[in-house]
């Protein structure tokens, strides 16, 4: 396994609408195995292949919280939300490629969600609190959104600005 770098926004790669996946192949295996050691490293509890630069509808998130539970490492192939409730919830999102900018973002309590898993196989749940909050999250990323843009737009400037002085910074280190 390997660490990928993370793109940092902004960058067209961020907004792009991702492929769908075709076959569960030896490489996008490894690409998955890669994405988690990336989020944990980073740490983060949800990466979406675009991020790392590959245009594919893959995700990865593991949002347990709890002190001591062990870790629920999950990988998504070609996810897609059937159903979302009524009942909002808002939270108080970051990214990894927006580091260290938060905004609260709305959006379904729940969501049903299906998608392929690393078998093959075609899977199906409910998320509620956290985890439902983070999948939309990702799921935006392979549709090439990002948090920021459910922010006001003098907001999502400003931060846009801090990140692009962020970039030229690490670009001269
Ligand atoms: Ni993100």
């Amino acid at each position: 396994m390997a660490l990928r770098d993370i793109l940092i926004h902004p960058d067209p790669r961020l907004k792009k609408v991702a492929d769908p996946v075709a076959d569960v192949s030896t490489e996008l295996r490894r690409l998955a195995d890669d994405m988690l050691e990336t989020m944990y490293d980073a740490p983060g509890i949800g990466l979406a292949a675009p991020q790392v630069g590959i245009p594919s509808r893959l995700l990865v998130m593991d949002c347990v919280k709890e002190e001591g539970a062990p870790p629920r490492p999950m990988v998504l192939i070609n996810p897609e939300i059937t159903w979302s409730s009524e009942a909002l919830n808002t939270y108080e999102e970051g990214c990894l490629s927006i580091p260290e900018q938060y905004g609260d973002v709305e959006r379904p309590a729940e969501v049903q969600v299906t998608w392929t898993d690393l078998d093959g196989e075609r899977q199906e749940e409910q998320f509620s609190g956290l985890w439902a909050t983070c999948v939309q999250h990702e799921i935006d990323h392979l549709n090439g959104k990002l948090f920021i843009d459910y922010l006001k737009p003098l907001r999502r400037q400003m931060i846009t600005r801090k990140m692009m002085k962020l970039k030229r910074e690490r670009a001269r280190a």
